[in-house]
């Protein structure tokens, strides 16, 4: 399988790089046959050329490649960030990836988070009212389709069940935002009754942030929407330890096409001086193996990542001195011994 790898921004060209020798490492001694290419989209060539998504990228994508591993997108010279909402927004939407899975994982369990990747307040419909420069009325709609949203639900539960996890909590707020909030209970609750092993929750998203950060151990699986997602996310980011150590899979279920990130962004404050965490990137193949059903290289890369992240060669966002190279070099010389 070739994988179209996607540095972008910042710390996504130090990280990205840095664990590609475990990813060849891994398909060598597995016999996996994983090979890549990489592609320069991002700033610099939006900067020159003006180009974010190159014409006829994502039919290529399609035919040639089975995923994209991607870095992070965001420059400080593209404030608006049209480069980035141009590629990744791009990519979610053209190649279907309606499926984000973001996996919480703590010391006692992983939580499996789902988000609904593609439409939501996401989807571009909106604008603005005002007067000599001056906004006075802005309005970005949250659109969601019965279809979206019943293929996402369906899909999810299914995953969910597969893996023997038996709760489920779909994360809304039907009560202050009822159309959409509403379609999505309906769904839940409707594609709920074809998985009688699940055991399904509903929580609005305000008091479902609170009670995870509070105390996470009760969920198992959580669905959410593409907005509510994204910001549980980052709780759950923040929960693991720290951006640094969160990874992310956009999956369209139809084709198996699966773009893999970390959830960071491209961390401008610490591009270019070597010490960005790679552990979410390389947590990124761990999803991107399991997905193809590696899950011997997947576990063993998983152990990996996290014995170096433990080990004297972690990044200063878990409290070391180590590097960006010097943490998946010892990745590397774990990855060797075993
Ligand atoms: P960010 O995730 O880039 O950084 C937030 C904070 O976490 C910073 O202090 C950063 O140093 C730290 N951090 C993030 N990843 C780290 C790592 N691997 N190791 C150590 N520390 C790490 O979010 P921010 O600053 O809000 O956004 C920066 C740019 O990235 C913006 O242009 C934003 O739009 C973009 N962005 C892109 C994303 C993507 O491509 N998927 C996701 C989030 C933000």
């Amino acid at each position: 399988m070739r994988i179209a790898v996607v540095p972008g921004d910042g710390i996504g060209k130090e990280v990205i790089p840095a664990t590609l020798p475990a990813l060849t490492l891994l398909s060598d001694a597995f016999g996996l046959d994983l090979e890549y290419d990489v592609f320069g989209w991002g700033a610099d060539e939006w900067i020159a050329s003006g180009v974010g998504l190159p014409t006829g990228a994502v039919e290529r994508l399609s035919k040639d490649y089975g995923c994209v591993f991607l870095g992070a997108l965001g420059d400080p010279r593209i404030p608006d960030m049209a480069h980035g909402r141009e590629i990744l927004l791009g990519l979610r939407r053209e190649l279907d990836l309606y499926v984000n899975h973001r996996p919480i994982v703590l010391s006692d369990g992983v939580i499996d988070l789902y988000r609904e990747n593609t439409q939501g307040l996401y989807v571009g419909v909106g604008g603005t009212v005002g007067r000599a420069g001056v906004v006075n009325v802005a309005i970005d709609e949250c659109v969601y389709t019965r279809d979206t949203v019943e293929k996402f639900v369906r899909s999810c539960l299914r995953r969910l069940s597969e893996k023997g996890r038996r709760k489920v909590t779909l994360v809304h707020k039907a009560n202050a935002v009822p159309n959409t909030g509403g379609l999505w209970v309906d769904v839940f609750r409707k594609e709920l009754g074809a998985f009688p092993e699940m055991i399904g929750s509903e929580e609005y998203v305000d008091s479902f942030c609170y009670n995870l950060v509070r105390d996470p151990t009760p969920y198992e699986g959580v669905l959410a929407s593409n907005l509510f997602g994204d910001i549980i996310s980052d709780i759950g980011a923040a929960l693991m330890g720290g951006l640094g150590l969160a990874a992310s899979a956009s999956i369209c279920p139809e084709t198996g096409f699966v773009l893999v990130e970390p959830v960071h962004g491209s961390a401008p404050d610490i591009a270019g001086k070597g010490v960005a965490n790679p552990c979410a990137a390389a947590m990124s193949v761990v999803l991107m193996l399991d997905h193809f059903g590696h899950t011997e290289a997947a576990d063993m890369l998983r152990a990996c990542v996290g014995e170096a992240a433990r080990s004297d060669a972690a990044t200063p966002d878990l409290g070391g001195r180590g590097t960006t190279d010097g943490l998946m070099g010892t990745v590397l010389a774990l990855l060797g011994r075993r």
